[in-house]
């Protein structure tokens, strides 16, 4: 199987793991990003035995609505089940690297709520250790300078992702050369930094489960196992 292959594997497989425990008052969080629109065309299939979804971006508001698929306001929800959502990078303990989409404030938010964290990933995502794909830190405009002094003070090397907005109106900073043997230390400092909004580590809060392609086969890993 290809990486497109397996992001398609890993979407239906997501699909099917959920599947059993969707009641008709259910709400499912979406990810952003090519993993995730595989995720909303297999939803799609599925969409009579659920009652909608949170979605992590206009983006995937946009596709889901496409497929027929009601989207809520996070305000207005109270329970989100499960949030399905690809990944840059993810270790063995299922902490990821995010934000590549430039979605990572409203990934995190919707991941922060769900119940379960279900990562759907090709193989060539799973590291040893974070920081080989620069991480993704979303910041207040006026203060993309100044933040980024701060990345540099802490080794990191900052790439502003130039002419791109996220939906929040803030910008991007991409940060190269991060060894991040710590992620959970790491992620709560650098948003510790006056003027970020988030950070792509998702440590604090990681995936529950990952749901990995493979040229062969997909397999299923849970954070549980791994610590
Ligand atoms: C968007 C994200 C994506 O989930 C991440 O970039 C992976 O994307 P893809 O499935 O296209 O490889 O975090 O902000």
């Amino acid at each position: 199987m290809d990486l497109e292959d397996q992001k398609r594997q890993v979407a239906e497989h997501a699909v099917q793991f959920i599947e059993p425990h969707l009641k008709a008052e259910s709400i499912v969080g979406v990810g952003t990003g090519t993993t995730a629109n595989y995720f909303i065309d297999a939803l799609a299939a599925i969409k009579h035995k659920f009652d909608g979804a949170v979605s992590s971006s206009v983006a995937s508001e946009t596709r889901l609505k496409s497929h027929g698929i009601p989207v809520y306001d996070l305000n207005g929800v109270a329970d989100v089940g499960f949030y399905v959502d690809g990944a840059d990078e993810s270790n063995h303990r299922l902490e990821l690297i995010k934000g590549r989409g430039g979605a990572l404030t409203r990934e995190k938010i919707v991941a922060s709520v769900a119940e379960t964290f279900i990562c759907i990933a090709d193989a060539s995502k799973l590291v040893d250790i974070l920081g080989a794909f620069p991480l993704p830190v979303e910041v207040i405009p006026m203060a993309r300078s100044a933040v980024a002094r701060q990345l540099v003070a802490l080794g990191g090397r900052p790439v502003y992702r130039e002419g791109y907005v996220t939906d929040n109106g803030n910008v991007i900073l991409d940060v190269h050369d991060f060894v991040i043997e710590d992620p959970c230390t790491m992620e709560a400092r650098i948003n510790n930094i006056v003027g970020v909004v988030t950070n792509g580590l998702f440590a604090l809060r990681p995936a529950d489960v990952l749901i990995l392609g493979g040229p062969d086969a997909v397999t299923t890993r849970r954070a549980a196992d791994a610590r």
